[in-house]
């Protein structure tokens, strides 16, 4: 089993490309251990400190989850609950949680504050999501990936459509490079990752043998994909004026049938982190639609109710893949069962 006893998890190249499959192997492992119902607690009495400056769902519920299967306990700070960042610096709270706690996961805008956070707290830091990176969540994508096709992973096309300068569009570049896949990513140049993350998408692929193409081209970008992937087009802590600006220069790249259709693939299937604007009955949803008169955003309706969609199967495996990172770093691996 993999041992990652101590490490951090602040971005995908924290982990080599074979530890990891070995992250992605454990999630299968602990996965099936627990719907078979035979589940090896690992971590019991251990304290886990759950960071959020900026809201989640699954990502929180993962951690929670995942650790109280595992014995372990969680505390959870919420966006206004501690002082972090206000009254108290991050290196200052990273040396009072780490007395404290086992290891800390953080959500927040900065990148450096969970870089600086793993430098101060003396114990394993996760990224839960930052502006640069979610790599808990490429965890998630790449299990569900493998569920759904028999391909090995060098072998997976995957096309990320929408906004690729944040942190999921980061995210898959690099992940796919990391581990050979053939990715794509389908934006107006405009809106693609960095000059920095592309070159090291690039030299991570020399010797992975990833194929990497940026086009602004759907047609071109998606065609033999096995899987279509996108993300909001405007993500937390923008400017809610910004939605004008993306959705007349994304709106080309809404997944809709004829996207999936254009894969020339019929068992092509559709990923998306969540929260998805797939329809605006939400509050937020509400003001977009009644500002822009749309319905539906990234993603129609129809593809996210499609026979395509793996979309909760990609939700529950944050749970299991987060598990796999706390089983890892802090229990040396050991095997479910
Ligand atoms: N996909 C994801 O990170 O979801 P949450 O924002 O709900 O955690
Ligand atoms: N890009 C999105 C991802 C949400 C899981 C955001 O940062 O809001």
């Amino acid at each position: 089993a993999i041992d990652l006893t101590g490490r951090h998890f602040l971005k995908e190249l924290d982990f080599t490309a074979e530890e990891f499959r070995g992250l992605i192997a454990l999630s299968a492992e602990l996965k099936a251990a627990k719907k078979a119902g035979g589940e090896v607690r690992r971590l019991h009495g251990r304290n886990i400190a759950l960071i959020f400056e900026k809201t989640s769902t699954r990502t929180r519920c993962a951690f929670e989850v995942a650790a109280a299967d595992q014995g372990a306990s969680t505390t959870y700070l919420d966006p206004s609950g501690s002082q972090i960042g206000h009254k108290e610096s991050v290196k200052d709270t990273a040396r009072v949680l780490g007395r404290m706690f086992d290891a800390i996961e953080y959500r927040g805008d900065s990148q450096q504050a969970v870089e600086e956070l793993a430098a101060y707290g003396g114990v394993p830091v996760y990224n839960g999501l930052t502006d640069d990176w979610h790599p808990t969540q490429m965890l998630a994508d790449v299990l569900t990936m493998t569920e759904h096709t028999d391909k090995p992973l060098e072998e997976i096309t995957f096309a990320y459509l929408g906004d690729a300068r944040f942190n999921m569009g980061n995210s898959y570049l690099i992940t796919g490079a990391l581990l050979g896949m053939d990715v794509r990513i389908v934006a107006p140049a405009a809106y693609w990752p960095v000059q920095e993350v592309v070159d090291r998408a690039h030299e991570l692929a020399a010797s992975s043998g990833a194929r990497i193409t940026l086009t602004e081209d759907v047609g071109e970008g998606v065609r033999g994909a096995d899987f279509v992937v996108t993300d909001v087009w405007v993500s937390m802590g923008e400017p809610k004026e910004i939605w004008d600006e993306r959705i007349s220069a994304l709106a080309p790249y809404a997944v809709t049938m004829d996207v999936l259709r254009a894969t020339g693939n019929d068992d092509v299937k559709f990923l998306h982190c969540l929260p998805a604007f797939h329809d605006l009955g939400t509050k937020v949803g509400r003001e977009i639609h009644e500002r822009h008169g749309l319905s539906e955003l990234e993603v129609t309706d129809e593809v996210f109710a499609s026979r395509h969609s793996v979309v909760f199967d990609e939700a529950e495996n944050r749970m299991h893949t987060i598990k796999a990172v706390l089983v890892a770093t802090l229990a040396g691996g050991a095997q479910s069962a």
